[in-house]
């Protein structure tokens, strides 16, 4: 595999961008947020000093509020739709004015625990960052345990089926005319529908007219979606968080009490059909949907038997690896987005978990396949479960980031 490795770290290098590494270049021409975390974390195999060089620059974008953003428009680039100029958030660095799933912690402890040596000053300047974001997320976005999102960019699945019945509820009269740019770099077949980009907008400038006050959408937005994701990541996060603050010093009580406050949300995240499922918080529905998300739990430190014959199931319906979607669902698309392809990094995460809780056999099914995904096509965005068909972005920062940590 050394030839895949050297390939793997040159990708890093060539998405580079000086202190920041964009997701692959063209499509995404910007700091990303759980991008970002999993760049740096591939960086640290090799070069851990360009590793918290990564996270620092992420917190260059944090808000006032705590929260860190889902893009950090450093420089301008062409190419990316919608830019700084359609968010309209009146600080700098330009940012978005949404958040995205907070690997950070976890993955900057792991960072950490590589080098603790050099690691140390590093993680003693961000640790108060996070524990900002983490409070921002507990009292904006948590209903119930559960973690709301107010964008379906948010939960880094745009295009799940998740979110399909609550999007009904956003009217996208009035977006007018625009250019897609996602649809000039990859095949529009692998990408969200222009019905679902027009509602992406009508949000986008619903929080934009409400200058990105959190109280107002809270109240007033069309969207909210306890992302059974969000509450799982934002839940493991939390535990290597409070891990953390242990080893600094720091007290710890408010950071156990946010932990006992999302293992609460999980449950009400359990579908009586059997499965973990995210929550239309609007309607108070759940969404119907066996996504790759909902094998998140062992990451997040919750051992499920009925999880394990689920994800069993799943993986006896396809060839390679977790599908972003239940195969059996009739919505389920192999190459549509999230919709049906295969990730790389969520069956890095999920396979963490099931290592975790002891379920090696599993986690080295997800490893293996994932593997051979990359070996055989290359570091792409996401693959096909059934054929392992290669789509989206091609010399993909994450795969390759992956490959380095977990998967070569
Ligand atoms: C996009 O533009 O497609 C991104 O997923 C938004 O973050």
């Amino acid at each position: 595999n050394d030839k895949l490795d050297r390939q793997a770290r040159r990708i890093l290098r060539n998405n580079d961008r000086g202190g920041y590494t964009v997701p692959t270049s063209g499509l995404y021409p910007y700091q990303w947020n759980w991008d970002s975390c999993f760049a740096a974390w591939g960086f640290s195999v090799f070069d851990v000093k360009r590793a918290w060089f990564e996270i620092h620059t992420l917190f260059t974008g944090q808000w006032d509020t705590g929260m860190v953003p889902h893009i950090i428009f450093h420089k301008r680039a062409d190419g990316y739709f919608p830019g700084p100029d359609v968010w309209g958030v009146d600080r700098i660095p330009h940012t978005s004015g949404i958040t995205q799933p907070p690997v950070a912690a976890t993955l900057i402890r792991s960072i950490y625990e590589a080098d603790k040596r050099y690691g140390r000053v590093h993680i003693d300047l961000v640790y108060g960052r996070l524990v900002s974001w983490h409070r921002w997320f507990m009292k904006n976005r948590v209903d119930n345990g559960m973690v709301a999102i107010t964008h379906p960019w948010e939960s880094g699945r745009d295009n799940a089926v998740d979110w399909d019945a609550a999007m009904q509820a956003v009217d996208p009269t009035g977006v007018g005319e625009y250019v897609r740019r996602d649809t000039s770099h990859v095949d529009p077949e692998m990408r969200p529908k222009k019905a679902d980009y027009d509602r992406y907008l009508a949000m986008l400038y619903y929080g934009r007219e409400a200058h990105w006050d959190e109280t107002t959408i809270r109240k007033g937005s069309p969207f909210r979606v306890g992302d059974v994701g969000m509450t799982f990541i934002l839940l493991r996060a939390c535990r290597d968080l409070l891990h953390m603050a242990s080893e600094l010093d720091h007290l710890t009580h408010e950071i156990e009490g946010w932990i006992a406050e999302l293992e609460e949300g999980v449950k009400r995240h359990w579908n009586p059909d059997g499965y973990y499922d995210s929550v239309d918080l609007r309607t108070g529905k759940f969404t119907g949907s066996l996504s790759s998300a909902s094998f998140l739990c062992w990451y997040a430190g919750i051992d499920s038997p009925e999880m394990k014959v689920k994800l069993e199931e799943v993986l006896s319906k396809v060839n390679f690896a977790v599908p972003s979607l239940d195969p059996q669902d009739e919505r389920f698309e192999p190459l549509r987005y999230w919709r049906g392809p295969v990730w790389g990094i969520v069956n890095t995460l999920i396979g963490i978990g099931l290592d975790e809780s002891g379920h090696t056999l599993l986690s080295e099914r997800l490893r293996k396949d994932t593997q051979k995904l990359i070996a055989e096509h290359g570091f792409y965005e996401y693959f096909s479960p059934t054929d392992g068909t290669p789509a989206g972005g091609d010399s993909f920062t994450w795969t390759a980031a992956i490959w380095l940590t977990w998967a070569g």
